[in-house]
């Protein structure tokens, strides 16, 4: 029988995706696209590549622009320490490796944001090293194959399989062979209802009869629900907002001041406000609810146009006109407050 790997070359030759960064002969363009498709699935992430490499065309580029302006390239695409890591990285690129993006994994991985899979996708794809990578993808495509027992997101099981996938390697083929798998799972070995019928590795899978019942995974804690009210404050076409710390969730991106709280309730509303910012409050009107889903909860967030009696003094708090507020960096929620601001203005 042919080898996997034969199987899944030749399945790339005829199958393989054009996308913007396959084939492409500069590393950066590698890297920016593999942070982006970490957690962001393929049709997503081509568009914001594309305005990100004319954006940042170099890794020197990227290392000089501000922090505000690179978190704006990147609003949409969530998982914001992504591109905190990514700016921060591009500088030491710049600073401690002479400007030359590294081609061991080992050196890849001292980069901040470039884990196990990334650092081998990248040696691999654009460096032509002899590494096997493992996503989400390979990991279902290797635990069917041959028929994995172990939970796939446990330390054995991902050992087990990222020693299969390197045992595969065609030497000097690896970012062909890393990509096809990546292509195979994402539009044949589909979690639910695989497409076996059409996959060059059906004579081999050990898992053909019941391939979802691979891989085995762990039970997912229940996701927990968090309320938020949000303050929109007006003031002679500006608008109150703050800027959050520069680490953690949505770090160095503007919001409207916001308290979390137990219910949709002015005097939570109140109350919060003062205690977090020390911004002194009148509610006028409730305004607009928006829900969200972040991986470790769930939000719903209140916002009610709110009369400011006493705003403190401080850089973290500032009037913006309305007319810029595209300008200033939003998570999801934020900006859908945001756009119904607009509309009403
Ligand atoms: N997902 C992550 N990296 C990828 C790549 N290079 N091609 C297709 N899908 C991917």
């Amino acid at each position: 029988m042919p080898e996997l790997s034969d199987l899944m070359l030749a399945w790339y030759e005829k199958n393989a995706r054009v996308l913007p960064w396959r084939g492409h002969p500069d590393p950066y363009a590698i890297w920016v696209s593999e942070i982006m498709l970490q957690q962001t699935r393929v049709e997503t992430v081509i568009p914001y590549f594309d305005h990100w490499m004319k954006k940042f065309p170099t890794v020197a580029a990227l290392a000089e622009a501000s922090e505000q302006t690179v978190l704006s390239a990147w609003e949409g695409l969530g998982y914001y320490s992504r591109v905190r890591n990514l700016h921060k990285a591009a500088q030491m690129v710049v600073d401690q490796f002479g400007g030359q993006i590294p081609e061991e994994t080992r050196l890849l991985r001292k980069l901040p944001g470039i884990g196990r899979y990334t650092a081998a996708a990248i040696a691999s794809i654009a460096f032509n090293q002899d590494v096997a990578t493992l996503d989400g993808n390979l990991r279902r495509v290797f635990a069917r194959v041959y028929d994995v027992s172990t939970p796939a997101d446990s330390p054995a099981g991902e050992e087990t399989l990222w020693s299969l996938a390197q045992e595969q390697i065609p030497p000097g083929r690896a970012g062909d062979y890393n990509q096809a798998l990546m292509d195979l799972g994402s539009a044949v070995c589909l979690p639910q209802k695989p497409l076996c019928l059409i996959c060059p590795l059906m004579n081999m899978c050990k898992a053909r009869s019941d391939p979802e019942s691979r891989p085995v995974l762990k039970p997912k804690k229940p996701v927990p629900h968090r309320n938020k009210l949000a303050a929109v404050i007006r003031q002679a076409g500006n608008v109150l907002l703050s800027l959050r710390p520069s680490k953690g969730l949505l770090g160095g991106m503007w919001e409207f001041p916001s308290a979390q709280a137990a219910a949709n309730s002015a005097g939570e509303l109140v109350e919060g406000i003062d205690r977090d910012y020390s911004i002194v409050i009148k509610p006028i009107s409730f305004f607009v609810e928006v829900r969200h889903a972040y991986t470790h909860f769930t939000l719903t967030e209140y916002a009610w146009q709110c009369q400011a009696l006493e705003v403190p003094a401080s850089p973290a708090l500032q009037w913006i006109p309305i007319a810029d507020i595209e300008k200033y960096p939003m998570g999801k929620v934020d900006r859908a407050i945001a756009a119904k601001i607009s509309e009403f203005q």
